[in-house]
């Protein structure tokens, strides 16, 4: 056993406490109100680099919030793990449904932790996760045990899709020098079924609007008269899937890269229980694309949902209106070799197409992101697999992820390092929602787990 995990035993409740106080913080990007906060988190995270003996720590302004940056540089000639994640977290409401307040952090147990879970805002994603990072490298090095050189890349705009990273790395690229791009902001099956990302979608997200007459009407006077643009909304993002729960925009699935049928066997190899997962949504089905299953379905296929609709009298009461427009926002997730333009385009193309001649449709894009896969017969994914195997006492599954990472697709083309994904989430943690949390054992267990990633990688650079 590594010294560093003596450390990690007799520095529990102070990891935690330090945990505690990060998370405190409303560092909420998307919301200008928390400016100060989000600057604050950049502030106090760098001060926690450098008192674990982090060097040229540095707080690196950027078009929006800053990126902290630190390194251990302990021999040029050793491997280098570069550490990303992100210090920002997702807006907390709706605020009237979370038992406890957003960003005063509590312990509960759950069912499923029973060891009790930390309950706030960026618990799992990814103040949590991340920090679990900054604690597994302060105990390699307080025993002395720390194996490569380790930099630090902490943004806080990953929420708002990382819109000034890119720059920073294309300007950064000889500090940002590594082997491999380590980072923790996904999850895995369950605590007692380890399992590495191996994937990650992509994203295409638009907010479009339908405008119909130029002001408010009457519904009896001109209630079907004229197109109402609520009506023309709903039917043309119902037409957007078919009976089959195919995606019907022209050329959407040109591009996807078919599994071989040995993959998606492999694939369904990972445990999965359609009354547990559909007990734990309180739903009595799962709905998706005909011909595959539900892990399929939330990774290896691409999507499209309404993430928000608006428009028209949504007060007390009845308001006979036709309100002059209608908008909804609509996320499309991608997966290996859709690129989020060309989806964005025929998006956009199909939608205008869709519209009848009473009403203008404007389709604007939003951030997107392409999709990632990693190698499993990579160094980084090997010596990921041993350390898990080490905490664990079992084999980690490799799995394909839903979620998506836009910066890990980026890392590979500017900075050509490919990503490992640890993560030490579950999907019932919440994350994006109410009452998200994180396990006392994931936080426990992902700090465990770090410092023999970095044993096993440095030695399988070796030979
Ligand atoms: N950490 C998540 C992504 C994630 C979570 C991937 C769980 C896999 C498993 C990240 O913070 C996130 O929320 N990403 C956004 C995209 C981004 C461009 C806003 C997402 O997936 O919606
Ligand atoms: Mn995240
Ligand atoms: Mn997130």
């Amino acid at each position: 056993m590594l010294n560093s995990q003596a450390y990690i035993q007799k520095n529990r409740e102070k990891f935690l406490s330090e945990l505690l106080s990060l998370l405190k913080i409303p560092s909420v990007s998307a919301d200008p109100s928390f400016t100060k906060d989000v600057n604050d988190c950049a502030e106090i995270l760098a001060e926690n680099l450098k008192e674990i003996g982090i060097e040229r720590v540095e707080i690196c302004q950027t078009a929006g919030f800053p990126i902290v940056y630190g390194e251990k540089i302990i021999d040029e000639a050793l491997p280098t793990v570069l550490v990303y994640g992100h210090y920002d977290v997702q807006p907390a409401d709706p605020l009237d449904l979370w038992t406890s307040p957003p960003f005063e952090p509590q312990l509960k147990q759950t069912e499923i932790h029973p060891d009790g879970a930390i309950f706030a805002r960026g618990s799992c994603d990814d103040k949590g996760q991340m920090f679990m990072h900054v604690k597994a490298v302060e105990a390699m090095l307080q025993s002395g045990e720390l194996p490569c050189n380790v930099k630090f890349m902490i943004e806080g705009e990953e929420e708002v899709g990382s819109v000034n990273l890119g720059v920073f790395i294309k300007q950064n690229k000889e500090k940002l020098k590594a082997d491999i791009i380590l980072v923790s902001d996904t999850g895995m099956l369950a605590n007692d079924v380890p399992s590495i990302t191996t994937g990650l979608r992509g994203l295409s997200y638009v907010e479009v609007e339908v405008v119909g007459p130029n002001r408010d009407l009457h519904s009896g006077l001109y209630g079907g008269c004229v197109a109402n643009p609520i009506n023309i909304l709903s039917e043309m993002i119902a037409s957007l899937h078919d009976k089959e729960g195919k995606i019907t925009i022209p050329g959407f699935y040109d591009s996807v890269i078919n599994l071989s049928d040995e993959e998606r066997a492999e694939m369904a190899k990972a445990p999965f229980s359609h009354a547990a997962y559909c007990a734990a949504l309180e739903i009595q089905d799962t709905y998706g694309e005909e011909g595959y299953t539900t892990m399929e379905r939330g990774s290896i296929r691409p999507t499209l949902d309404v993430n928000g609709i608006w428009g028209g009298y949504i007060g007390e009461g009845a308001k006979t209106v036709i309100a002059s427009k209608a908008n909804a926002k609509i996320s499309m997730r991608l997966v290996p070799n859709q690129a989020p333009e060309k989806i964005t385009q025929l998006f956009t193309e199909h939608f205008n197409a869709l519209a009848p001649k009473g009403v203008k449709v404007k389709v604007t894009p939003h951030h997107g992101g392409e999709s990632a896969v990693t190698p499993i017969d990579s160094i980084g994914y090997k010596a990921a697999s041993m350390a898990y195997e080490k905490t664990f006492g079992k084999k980690p599954i490799p799995v394909r992820s839903g979620g998506s990472i836009p910066i890990v697709a980026m890392f590979e083309k500017e900075l050509g390092l490919k990503t490992v994904l640890m993560g030490f989430g579950l999907d019932s943690d919440a994350i994006h929602s109410p009452n998200e949390h994180f396990g006392l054992f994931n936080f426990y267990k992902g700090i465990e787990t770090i410092p023999y990633f970095y044993h096993y990688f440095k030695t399988l650079c070796k030979s």
